[in-house]
This record gives structure tokens, sequence and C-alpha cells, in this order.
């Protein structure tokens, strides 16, 4: 039986599949031949492939130089001397070719949908930046949001960026002491949050919860809070709370507010995300370089059509909602989906529910998802009209074969292609995927590097390696929409990316490329976990839980799970006297969802008198991981300290 699987499995990794004659014939890019002559120019010759390529958005002013790099100060310009505008890219220009075109569909977990036009984006945006101008924002002011995902959030955006303004967006499931650290990190002036959020229909409290924060944040001058729910009472302090609705359709407010003029380098937005050690860091992307790549790698990537109806599921919390829900398809005119709730509420067809109601053509989502959906069979999938599927996209951590295959012939009819894009917070866009007319897919396979993207595998001791062997993936040369720094910290900046290979981007995934030239991303090399396509720092988990007055250490690592791709389990030791039990669990587990979000929580925390530690007393995470995926061999303990920790950490083990 094992073997029949292992056969199984190795011929559905080795079998190719090709787009359609159709398919391939309505592509942008139409033969693998047509990809690899445009990879090379962009390789050899980037400035004049970029520059062809920037001639497609709308420049205040064009720029005097294409890219520098100067790897001595690490500091990388692209479409220099230029001005342009990010908002007005993704709104203005449209107005004229395609003002009454739907621009985004709002779909809210239940009740009415909302959507608007091109000409209503750009109204109430406009609207909301006077009101942002109004409470003195400039450019460069940081303006934080902490929303659920209503259209406000996109809106509120895309205001901040039209006055130069940079957004820092918290996810809504973030907890409240991980939004004051990203607030005081930034030194925010404005917060916009919302007095509730919906799930499974009910509304709970936002902005009231918040409140326990805000005396903390010297910075802010102002909260706006949007009207989710009518059934909460919102306590809005006089002088620095004000209502969004009533900003916003107040008389005093003009409907026009002329696009700021904006340096091709000025930062654009922040985004926290999770590193190896400490707090996270906030990533800063740029303003053209971040425009350009993401309105090219949205055309290329997703094969863009104009008639398309996009919906990626991701949270604008994530770069991914940034990148692929807002700024990627607002630049190319598409139309875009927000959607509010989850893939099993009220009932596990919701997404395929959505895609038939509003005729999805590409659809764009985390494996995690996939899974979890494939779990309730395919009669959910059946009830519904999918034919207007086209194309599908995975992103967020390795797709295992057996659930592509299911989201390509049970979502999908065997059709659609599949891209399987690889990128990260820091790359701003896809940087790795097939271009879906052109590449013959093989599951599992994120495929090879997009335009001007030079991709590499290097060994331990940064030697390229070979066909087939493992190695860390780096990217050689800076792309436009490469990370510019590390908010206000840029000595972070150059230790994380650029001490391992001096100059190359250090990506933190292993990879490796098969004898076709087909990259396989193998997953995270740091202390960083993807849990249910959720980014989560293992050493932040450990800080939160050694912050509770019972634990005096603790080791987080990942464990393989079938649904989240990993799940976190946690090894803690307690104070002297006390002992673990039920309750300790669950007070742990919730003290992790105070101080960092409830996607933080371990599934499975296993208390022990001891950790196994080297002689210098490093605790042996590798020892523990293999522990905590049941593995019999858990590798070499002989430098261990107290080999003996292990057999009995290996008794205790909880299974998931
Ligand atoms: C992982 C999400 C395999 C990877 C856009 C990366 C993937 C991390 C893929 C970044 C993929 C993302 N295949 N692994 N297609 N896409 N990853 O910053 O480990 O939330 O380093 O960005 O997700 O996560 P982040």
């Amino acid at each position: 039986m094992i073997k029949k699987r292992i056969i199984e499995s190795v011929s559905k990794k080795s079998k190719r599949f090709s787009p359609s004659k159709i398919f391939r014939e309505n592509a942008h890019i139409k033969s693998f031949e047509e990809y690899l002559k445009l990879y090379q120019e962009s390789i050899e010759n980037p400035d004049l492939f970029w520059a062809k390529q920037a001639e497609e958005l709308d420049w205040f002013k064009k720029w005097d130089k294409v890219s520098s790099w100067k790897k001595t100060k690490l500091e990388c310009k692209w479409f220099e001397g230029g001005k342009i505008n990010i908002s007005y890219n993704c709104l203005d220009r449209h107005l004229d070719s395609r003002g009454n075109k739907t621009a985004l569909i709002w779909e809210p977990e239940v009740g009415k949908a909302k959507k608007y036009t091109y000409k209503e984006l750009h109204k109430v945006v406009c609207r909301f930046s006077n009101v942002l101008k109004k409470y003195g924002v400039k450019k460069g002011d940081r303006v934080c949001f902490y929303m659920p995902m209503i259209p406000e959030l996109t809106i509120g955006m895309l205001a901040c960026v039209r006055l130069g303004a940079i957004h820092s967006v918290v996810f809504g499931g973030f907890s409240i002491e991980s939004l004051k650290d990203r607030i005081i990190d930034s030194k925010a002036k404005i917060l916009i949050t919302s007095n509730a959020s919906l799930r499974k229909g009910k509304s709970i409290p936002m902005k009231n919860n918040v409140d326990a924060i805000l005396g903390d944040c010297k910075s802010l001058k102002k909260v706006v809070v949007v009207k989710r729910a009518d059934d909460i009472d919102t306590f809005m302090k006089k002088g620095r709370d004000v209502w969004w609705h009533k900003e916003v359709d107040s008389n005093n407010i003009d409907d026009f507010c002329k696009a700021k003029e904006i340096d091709s380098e000025h930062p654009a937005f922040i985004l926290y995300t999770s590193g190896t050690t400490g707090k996270p860091k906030g990533v800063v992307h740029s303003t053209a370089g971040y425009l350009m790549y993401t309105y090219l790698t949205f055309k290329y990537v997703f094969d863009y059509k104009e008639e398309d109806i996009f919906w990626c599921t991701a949270d604008i919390g994530w770069i991914t909602g940034h990148s692929y829900i807002v700024y990627g398809p607002l630049a190319n005119g598409a139309t875009t989906i927000m959607f509010e709730g989850v893939p099993t509420y009220p009932n596990p067809d919701r997404y395929w529910e959505i895609v038939d109601k509003y005729k999805v053509s590409v659809f764009y989502t985390a494996p995690t998802v996939v899974r979890a959906l494939e779990r309730f069979g395919k009669k959910w999938v059946e009830k519904h009209d999918l034919s207007s599927l086209r194309l599908l996209g995975s992103v967020g951590e390795p797709i295992n074969p057996d659930a592509w295959m299911w989201y390509h012939q049970v979502i999908g009819k065997g059709k659609c292609p599949i891209v399987d894009t690889w990128w990260q917070t820091e790359t701003g866009g896809i940087l790795i995927t097939p271009l879906p007319g052109a590449v013959d897919l093989k599951p599992g396979s994120a495929c090879f590097p997009f335009f001007g993207v030079k991709a590499s595998v290097l060994t331990e001791e940064g030697q390229k390696a070979k066909k087939g062997e493992g190695g860390y993936l780096v990217i050689e040369k800076p792309w436009p929409s490469m990370l510019r720094t590390v908010y206000k910290n840029p000595k972070r900046f150059k230790d994380t990316y650029f001490n391992k290979f001096p100059g190359m981007y250090f990506t933190n995934d292993g990879v490796k490329c098969d004898e076709d030239g087909y990259f396989w991303i193998m997953g995270r090399m740091d202390d960083v976990v993807n849990v249910s396509g959720h980014r989560l720092s293992t050493a932040e988990v450990e800080g939160a839980l050694v912050s509770h007055g019972s634990v005096t250490e603790a080791a987080v690592v990942p464990m393989p799970h079938k649904i989240k791709g990993s799940a976190l389990y946690a090894f803690v030791t307690l104070k002297k006297g006390l002992s673990g039990g039920i309750d300790l669990i669950s007070e742990l587990r919730n003290h992790v969802g105070f101080e960092i979000g409830p996607i933080a929580k371990p599934d499975r925390i296993q208390f022990t008198n001891e950790l196994p530690k080297t002689r210098s007393g490093k605790i042996m995470r590798r020892i523990l991981k293999a522990i905590a995926a049941g593995k019999e061999d858990v590798g070499n303990t002989m430098t261990l300290a107290n080999p003996e920790v292990v057999k009995k950490l290996k008794k205790e083990r909880l299974p998931l």
C-alpha cells in the first residue's frame, strides 16, 4: 500500500500539466520561448526592460534614472527623479476609459453586498483624503489601520497614498498589544478602526477593546471609527474619536482631492512582519517601484483581461491583500473582490457561492484553504456553477501535490492552470511563478522567476547548488518592489537580508531546482512558521509564553498539520513548585492570544522539567522539532548536556 502511494505521488509530481490551446492562444505570453526571450531581455538589459514597462503607468514626471544599486550602502533606487501617485494610477487614470466599470465588490459576511465603480471609488477616496487633510495629515505622516475586511480599509489606504501619507495596516486578528507595538514603532498620527467586526453572524466589539491601549500611544492625534455594526455601544472620546461616516459625508468635505506628485522612492507603506528574533519588523515599500511591480505581476501572472472578475481571498492585513486585492488589480483597472467572512460560514460552500454569484474568473487563495475545503467533500462544490473560472492561484506555503490535484480537478474542472506563486512581505510582489499560458505546470513547483528576477540556489558556502541539490534561495539583484529598509532599523535590514551572502537578498527559504530548471520551494530555514498561511515567529510566541508569570522557559517549534500546513508545538518549563494541567494550558494559550493574537496560540503545550540543551546552554530546537513531528529518529543527541531528557519528552509527546 505504502509503495503504491509513493509511486502515485512520484508520478503525480513528475506529471506536467499544459495550458489548453485556447488558454495559450489568448494569453499575454503564449509560449515558453516567448517567456524565455523576455526573461533574458529583462536580465541582460534590465533598465531598458523596466523603462518600457514603466511607460504603461501614468507619471507626473518621468524618471531620470531607471535603477541604481549601491551595494555597500545597500541603497536601491528605481525610477529616480520621477514623480507619480499610486492612487492616481489606481483611480483617476481609469475615469475616462472605465469610470462606470466596477472597481470594487465588497461581499459582507451576511447582508447586502456593495459595489463601487471607478468613479464612485475615486469620489469616496478623494473625500476621505480631504478628511485626513483636515486632521493635518501630510506627506510622510504615518496612518495606522486596524480593521476588519470592509471597504473603508481599501478606501483609506488609497486616500493615504494619494497624499503621500504612509499607511501601516495591522491585521485585525492581531491583539491590541500587537497593535500598540506597531503604533508606537511607527509613531502613527491617526488610527482608523471599526466599532465592530463580524464573526459568524455576531458583532464583536473592536474600538472599545482598542481603547485600552490608546493611552499608551502618545503619537496618535485622532481615531476615526467606522460604524460596522449598530448593535454595539461605542465609547467615543470627545476631541479624539470621530465617526468615519460623519466625517466623509459632511457637507464641508469636497468631492475632489488632487493627487500629490510623489517622488518615486518616497515610502508608500510600512507592513510589520515576523522575523527570526524579537519584535516584528516594519517592512518599508517604495512608491514607484512597488506600483510598477504589482501592476506588472498582476497583469502577467494572472494573465489579466479587461473582463476578468478577480478574487484574492487574503486579508488586506497581509501583503497578499495589499498587492493583489488593492494595488495590482486597481492599477490595471480590474474588478476586485473583497470578502469579509470565512470560507466555512454559514456553510463550507461560501467561497463557491461567491465564485458563482459574481462569475469570478481568476481565483487566488492559500493551500490551507484548499485543504480545509477539500475535507468537506465535493458535494459542496457541486452545488455551484464554477464554469466562469479560467485561472487559479496559490500562495503562502508550498502546495502539496494532493491538494493541487483537488484544486485542479474539482475546482478548476481540469481546465484552469494553477499559478503557484512564491513571494514574501519583503518582496512586495510575486517573484517565482509560472506564467499560465507559457509554462507546463508541475504540481508543487512554483516554476520560474518572473521578469527581472535573478533567483539562485546557493549552498551554505555560497556556491551555486547543483541541479536537484537543496540550498538557500537568494535573489542576486534588486527588483523594483524590493523592501527598501526596515523602518527605523537599517541594521536589522542589513543583518536579516544581506549578511549571509553579501550584496544578495537572502530569502530565508530553502529551495531546489530540478533538471528542467523548475524551482521547488522547501520552506523556511529560520524560525518563521506559516500557520494556515499566516506568518508567525516562533521566537515571538516563546517571548509571549515566557511573559506569563508561571513560565520559566519555552521552546516553540512547528509540527506538520494536515490542514494548516504547520501548527505550533510548545515545550514549556514552569516555575518551581508549579505543575501544569488543563487549566494552565488554556490560560497560556489565552495569554499568547492576548499578547500576539488568536492565530498564534500553540496547538499543543507540553510541560517538562527540562529542555534539551547543549553544554553551552543553547536549546536544541532541531531535536524538539523532530520530537513534535513524532519522529523516532531525532538526530544526533551527542552534543546535549542532558540527553536523557529526550526519551522522556518523546514518551510524553502530545499527538495532534
Ligand atoms: C512562504 C506571503 C512555498 C515562504 C506572500 C515565504 C511559499 C513566506 C509560497 C512569506 C509558495 C509564500 N510556495 N512557500 N508559493 N508563497 N511562501 O511574508 O516560506 O506572509 O518565505 O508573504 O511564505 O510569507 P509572507
